[in-house]
């Protein structure tokens, strides 16, 4: 009989619980991991609350894990049993033949979603970068079209490296993990919005000009700080909101482009309960000219650019975490009461829109 271990699924609408899963075994291209822990994000609730693009129950949360490679499967070369790993499952949880989640003990990830882990970075703290990085990566130099520099820092400026780029809600974690790939790429006109709290940190990892996103004159701040026109040529909206793209409207050149993080959430915040949450901008509510490019961002489907598929997180990001070039978000650490009790304060605080600079990191089981 198979080996059986514990899960956190979403089973109904509304209801969640630990179940027993079998053991998969890797098959070809892939590892499994023994997850030590796994992190949560917005859309663990989307899946939970509102049962958003399941197909089919039970889904086992969960889209990023760190922990140990326990067996690798064919024709895997880049990673080894007992490498420390963190990797991101794309979202396949809501159909029963899709990815499993990494709210688990064990999980089976494609090899080329698993990221080595240097010595100097805790298992918690790896598990919160990879479904950011590689949001923030794929944003700024697939979808934006930033020129990927030959390695990191780049060894000379980039064309341009002086144009004003806008990181909206940059004290999201996916702004932070942004605004350090910037300031790697040598960027240095990078204007950050955040709340005021987070604005000495956000200078730290790259922003050049920090305001406020609740500020009456932000327009008119930004305006200032990049002269000229006043106008952003390119911006990437961390949150994504009915809100955000509404403030982004107001500063970004007509013939600017804008990066938004699927899915359009109805308000301003990243949790929405059950409010409406859109896969483009409503025609009759859309704030941005004709003349702008709206580039719909889909972290899910990064790896169909094959550079990044072979390299973002095989060599890219085990390379940017021993130079310190990218440094882990900080952890809000569940670690006390039941496996499923620590899945449910996450959910609480993700819901409840509590996270604000940190990640939700669970320790598994
Ligand atoms: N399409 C994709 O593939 C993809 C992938 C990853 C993430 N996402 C989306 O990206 C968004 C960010 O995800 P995350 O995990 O990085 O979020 P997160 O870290 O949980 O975001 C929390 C932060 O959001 C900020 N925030 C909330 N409302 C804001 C507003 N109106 N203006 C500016 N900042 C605001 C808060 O900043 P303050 O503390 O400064 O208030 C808080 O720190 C989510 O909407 C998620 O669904 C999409």
């Amino acid at each position: 009989m198979a080996a059986t271990h514990t899960a956190i699924a979403a089973l109904a609408k509304g209801r969640f619980d630990a179940i027993q899963v079998e053991r998969a075994k890797p098959g070809a291209g892939e590892v499994l991991v023994k997850i030590a822990y796994a992190s949560m994000i917005a859309f663990d609730t989307y899946i939970t609350d509102v049962g958003f693009v399941v197909v089919d129950y039970p889904v086992i949360l969960g889209f990023n894990g760190a922990g140990t490679v326990a067996e690798i499967g064919a024709g895997v070369t880049s990673l080894a049993v007992g490498d420390r790993v963190t990797g991101f499952q794309p979202y396949g949880q809501g159909r029963k033949d899709g990815p499993k989640g990494t709210m688990q003990e064990f999980v089976v990830m494609s090899a080329f979603t698993c990221a080595k882990v240097p010595d100097s970075i805790a298992l918690d703290a790896a598990a919160t970068v990879p479904d950011n990085f590689i949001t923030s990566f794929y944003s700024l130099f697939d979808q934006l079209a930033l020129p990927i520099p030959t390695s990191f820092p780049a060894p000379s400026p980039p064309p341009n490296h002086d144009t004003p780029i806008l990181v909206y809600g940059a004290g999201s974690t996916t702004g932070q993990y942004a605004l350090q790939l910037l300031h790697a790429a040598g960027y240095t006109n990078v204007i950050a919005t955040a709340s005021a709290k987070h604005h000495a940190l956000l200078r730290t990892l790259g922003a050049t000009h920090v305001f406020d996103y609740a500020s009456p004159t932000l327009a008119a701040d930004i305006a200032r700080a990049v002269g000229g026109d006043g106008k952003i040529a390119l911006a990437l909206d961390a949150i994504t909101a009915e809100g955000t793209i509404a403030r982004i409207a107001e500063v970004l050149s007509p013939q600017g482009t804008v990066a938004l993080l699927l899915p359009i959430k109805a308000g301003d915040k990243v949790a929405v309960g059950e409010a409406p949450m859109y896969w483009e901008i409503p025609a009759d509510q859309n704030p941005l000219p004709a003349s702008t490019t709206v580039k719909y961002v889909r972290t899910f489907t990064y790896a169909q650019n094959e550079y990044l598929k072979n390299n973002l997180m095989p060599k890219i990001l085990p390379d940017l975490l021993a130079s310190g070039l990218i440094q882990p978000n900080r952890v809000r650490l569940l670690d006390q009461g039941t496996f499923k009790e620590r899945v449910g304060t996450g959910l609480d605080l993700l819901r409840n829109n509590k996270i604000s600079g940190e990640k939700v990191i669970v320790k598994v089981p």
